[in-house]
């Protein structure tokens, strides 16, 4: 079987700076709260005009640029979202048309926060069969059009943003070597949007503390590693403690663990590609690392993935 990996990675996160000062102004709530509690500082909202595709948009374009691939190579376009532009037509169906991808099929997967694994999943079930060859991955989320900025259980929480990757053939031993998907539906009432983001965030806490740890070292184990030989870890930044407990889990040290939360609250689906990038600028993911993505969200469902770094 063919192996599948990523050639190429971008990111969106441009619009309006929201920090938690900002927040104390319409809240009961307090930076010290909510940095304590959260590790969060500041969030990003998209502007009025910026949609969901046109945050893809944005990120696809530095993502195929970064995997020297034109647009009308791609196969495939999935995009990660639970805040599409529309509930039809696709956010996928709108950005094929706009980055002149006239082959690709075009779907949109709604896992939630760990919609960009589910999509890196996916991307890989086709390249590894080869029925196709360039998968458009993209975790996209305006968060802002669905938070009740009155209720401080959430709005202090989320921000925008988009993360994309080209996912295509690498060689052996380089690329995705194992992956975890999973749901419990028993919690799905604990994040949900009706009409607007309602959240039990005591309990999702629990579950991501426990999740985020196991299914990290399943996906080390799956691939026949063990934590020793993980040099990084890039979780969903939902909340610095709930990422700490799987950094810990691993024993990993402080420096090998992607933290973007601090800039962007949750941003969902994007939260693992926007911190992906932020960390490869930095120079602490390099060629050949054995790197753990790893999610949860809403559902309650979770993913994660065990890589090596190359193509
Ligand atoms: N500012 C000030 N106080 C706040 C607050 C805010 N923004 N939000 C909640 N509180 C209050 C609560 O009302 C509660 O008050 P009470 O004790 O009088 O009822 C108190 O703070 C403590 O709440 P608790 O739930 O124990 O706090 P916590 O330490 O668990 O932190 C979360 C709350 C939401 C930060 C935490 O539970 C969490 O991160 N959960 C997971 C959420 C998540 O990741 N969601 C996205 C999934 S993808």
């Amino acid at each position: 079987m063919q192996n599948a990996g990523i050639w190429g990675i971008g990111s969106f996160t441009e619009g309006r700076e929201v920090t938690n000062f900002d927040l104390e102004k319409t809240l009961d709530t307090s930076d010290e709260w909510i940095r304590t509690r959260t590790g969060i500082e500041r969030r990003v909202f998209a502007e009025d005009d910026v949609d969901t595709s046109d945050m893809s948009y944005y990120a696809a374009v530095d993502a195929l640029k970064e995997a020297e691939l034109d647009a009308s190579e791609l196969d495939l376009i999935l995009v990660a979202t639970v805040t599409p532009d529309y509930p039809f037509p696709s956010v996928s169906s709108l950005l094929q048309e706009r980055l002149g991808a006239p082959k690709a099929a075009a779907m949109d997967i709604s896992a939630a926060c760990a919609g960009f694994i589910y999509g890196l999943a996916t991307a890989e079930q086709f390249i590894k069969t080869g029925m196709y060859k360039h998968v458009l991955v993209i975790g996209a989320e305006k968060l802002s059009k669905v938070t009740d900025m009155d209720d401080r259980n959430t709005a202090v929480l989320f921000g925008d943003g988009a993360g994309a990757a080209v996912v295509g053939p690498v060689d052996e031993g380089k690329g995705f070597l194992s992956f975890e998907l999973g749901s419990d539906g028993e919690g799905a009432m604990h994040i949900r949007q009706d009409p607007q983001l309602i959240m039990n965030g005591r309990e999702v806490f629990k579950f991501a503390v426990r999740q985020m740890g196991e299914s990290s070292i399943n996906v080390v184990e799956k691939a026949g590693l063990t934590k020793d030989d993980v040099d990084f870890l890039v979780p969903h930044q939902a909340n610095i403690r709930i990422m700490e407990a799987a950094r810990e889990r691993l024993e990993l040290p402080k420096d090998k663990m992607a933290a973007t939360v601090h800039k962007y609250g949750n941003t969902s689906s994007s939260s693992i590609p926007i911190a992906m990038v932020e960390e490869l600028k930095n120079g602490k993911i390099k060629e050949g690392d054995l790197i753990v993505m790893v999610g949860f969200g809403s559902g309650l469902v979770w993913g994660a993935t065990a890589m090596r770094w190359g193509r």
